[in-house]
């Protein structure tokens, strides 16, 4: 089906059904274009709390739906494609993650939102990469802390922190793949850019950095720095909203590696405007997790949004 069309039907059929459209910064232009909102993962939780929509399509992957489902448990929580996961999330299996914390009960624990809902009933509170810095200093010193699934993000809070949490050993593959050869070359190439990046990024990444954050705080940096061109170290679907803000700006996707000239996501990828289409037509595949689950994984989501807002 053609584009124009298709978003002329998704626009009706969510009229009628008042369904609610959220989207990552890391999903194609389109999708993007035509969501409710666009966001990085703290503030589509909270868009996802507070909504009155009867049906939330997310436009995302499956652990950010899950945590939709667990904060709005009576609505329907639809995600165009089930098989959109993410490698930090399957690094760490419930059977696994439990077996850990168990092995440490003098330990609290710290969990990237990157994560399965069962994980997240294991831990004490849940951070995003925008607010995991305020969220580990919460804990006094003396508190010992586990951080999981990404090692990257939970060694890059260590350093900044002065704490010596205990890692996961997970990673983003997509943004593992960033290396500092094709980011040395793109600087050599332009000595006026700014290198900016995410903190899922390897540290040899964020040491050649004028800017670390979350997606969002990464949007916001473009928008406001006075430099006119951006080197941008995460996945490429953010440069949509950053050229939509600074039309006059340059941005420039660090390669993975010399066959790709892209950082493309492969599970936020696998999310099209058809399969939203029909999504929200079927209301199929649907989110759907035990009262249990909810119960459990909601505590520390709900305290994770409670210590954001302080
Ligand atoms: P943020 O949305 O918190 O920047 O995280 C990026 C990401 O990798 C989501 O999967
Ligand atoms: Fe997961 Fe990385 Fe994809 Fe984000 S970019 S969903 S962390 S694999």
């Amino acid at each position: 089906m053609e584009k124009d069309k298709l978003v002329k039907l998704i626009e009706e059929i969510k009229k009628k059904k008042n369904a609610v459209i959220l989207a990552h910064y890391y999903q194609v232009a389109e999708i993007q274009d035509i969501a409710d909102f666009v966001g990085d993962s703290l503030q589509l939780s909270q868009r996802a709390a507070e909504t009155d929509a009867d049906i939330i399509v997310f436009a995302g992957v499956h652990f950010m739906a899950e945590t939709a489902k667990i904060l709005s448990p009576s609505k329907v929580v639809l995600l165009p494609d089930l098989e959109a996961g993410c490698s930090l999330a399957s690094s760490a299996p419930e059977k696994e993650f439990s077996d850990f914390v168990k092995q440490h009960p003098d330990h609290k624990v710290v969990t990237y939102i990157n994560c399965s809902a069962a994980v997240k009933t294991w831990s004490d509170v849940i951070v995003t990469s925008s607010n995991a810095v305020k969220i580990v200093e919460s804990f006094p010193k003396y508190q010992k802390l586990i951080f999981a699934p990404d090692k990257n993000l939970g060694a890059y809070i260590n350093g900044l922190t002065g704490r010596n949490m205990l890692l996961w050993d997970g990673a983003c593959e997509v943004h593992e793949t960033i290396r500092t050869e094709s980011i040395l070359q793109l600087k050599l190439q332009n000595p006026d850019a700014k290198l900016i990046a995410h903190p899922e990024c390897k540290q040899p990444v964020l040491i050649l950095a004028d800017f670390i954050g979350s997606t969002a705080a990464m949007l916001d940096f473009t928008a406001k720095d006075s430099s006119q061109k951006f080197i941008v170290a995460t996945e490429t679907g953010i440069i949509h909203q950053m050229q939509k803000l600074s039309p006059e700006k340059e941005f420039i996707v660090v390669p993975s590696d010399e066959t790709c000239s892209c950082n493309d996501c492969p599970y936020m990828k696998l999310n099209t405007l058809e399969k939203l289409y029909l999504c929200l037509l079927n209301q199929t595949p649907e989110i759907t997790l035990s009262d249990e689950i909810i119960e459990k994984a909601r505590k520390p989501i709900l305290r994770m949004l409670e210590l954001s807002v302080r």
